[in-house]
């Protein structure tokens, strides 16, 4: 690879988000999981913690106390994102930690969020992995759309599938409303039909299409389902107890290809593994972990299909 700081040129990292609607199905495991292979594949990779509400990435990490975390950028004790990277045991692997005692950021104004994630693209590494939040707040959505690379984790359990679907449904409206804010009347309608009870009786994001294609939209029909299909999220099944439950994820490919028009990737599962429980509870860092336990050939799989596809 081409050394960047002889050349002095640098690109914009790689964003890779991780979310998925539920919490407790492994978001965070499976992002740090993907941050550590990276870093051993010799990236340098930051891996952001943006659970606002919940911030447990330092923990995985081995670490009680952050020395500085997201909240001294967002109040400016930190003048630049970079500057509260905490270096961690394995080379090439950042962390910013983040700040769950502080309610303000939980839900961060806009003028926040845009300073963040403007911040976040201008990271100087390879790969930067974002941990989201549960839930589909509007927050947690835009992390997920503005990340290259989106990946929703779900476990085999029902609603924990529901959930994941919900989430990248909300996100797809997220995005439709978001680019069809200079239409007035095509943002009306994406306004609408996320209310899956709405008066107009749109019930997918194909019938919302033919709506606005209907409506004399034609144009703008076929810009949001170019946009729609930029989305690609990628689905990872965890926690998965026998190797048929790891492609459960495609249940969501099938329908939201049907009903949202997506197209999704499957990146498969990875395994129910006792040693990522006994790292927890024992706290020991994610990074002393041995390499040949199932989770993390698993996420090796894993990320080496994400680079693929990259
Ligand atoms: N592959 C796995 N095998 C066993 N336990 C897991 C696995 N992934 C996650 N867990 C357990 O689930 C808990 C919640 O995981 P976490 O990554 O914190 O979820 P989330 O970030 O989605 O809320 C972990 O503390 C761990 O005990
Ligand atoms: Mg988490």
């Amino acid at each position: 690879m081409e050394d960047k700081s002889l050349t002095g040129t640098r690109t914009n990292p790689f964003i890779w988000a991780v979310g998925g609607g539920k919490g407790g199905v492994g978001k965070s495991i499976v992002c740090s999981l993907l941050a550590f292979w990276l870093a051993r594949l010799d990236k340098r990779v930051v891996l952001v913690d943006l659970d606002l509400g919940g911030a447990s990435l330092h923990t995985l990490m081995g670490i009680k106390t952050p020395p500085r975390t997201l909240n001294d950028f967002v109040t400016g004790r930190c003048k630049a994102l970079k500057d509260t990277c905490v270096d961690l045991e394995l080379e090439n692997l950042r962390l910013i930690c983040g700040a769950s005692e502080n309610l303000a950021l939980a839900n961060p104004q806009f003028a926040k969020k845009r300073k963040i994630i403007q911040n976040i693209l201008n990271l100087d590494a390879d790969y930067v992995l974002m941990d989201l939040g549960a839930g589909t707040s509007f927050n947690v959505l835009d992390f997920f759309l503005v990340a290259h690379r989106k990946i929703a984790v779900l476990t085999p359990d029902p609603i924990s599938i529901h959930n994941a679907y919900a989430f990248v449904r909300n996100a797809v409206y997220r995005r439709l409303s978001q680019i069809s804010r200079k239409t007035p009347y095509v943002h009306e309608l994406v306004q609408k039909a996320m209310d899956p009870k709405n008066d107009l009786n749109i019930q997918t994001v194909k019938e919302l299409l033919e709506v606005i294609g209907e409506s004399g939209g034609n144009g703008a029909m076929e810009t949001l389902q170019r946009e729609i299909r930029r989305i690609r999220p990628a689905i990872v099944t965890n926690m998965a107890r026998d190797p048929s439950e790891k492609n459960i994820g495609n249940v969501i490919g099938d329908v939201a290809e049907n009903y949202l028009m997506l197209e999704m990737t499957n990146l498969g599962g990875v395994a129910y593994d006792e040693r990522i429980l006994e790292m927890v509870s024992g706290m020991i860092p994610l990074t002393r972990m041995g390499l040949s336990s199932e989770a993390f050939v698993n996420t090796y799989e894993i990320v080496s299909k994400l680079i693929r596809l990259n």
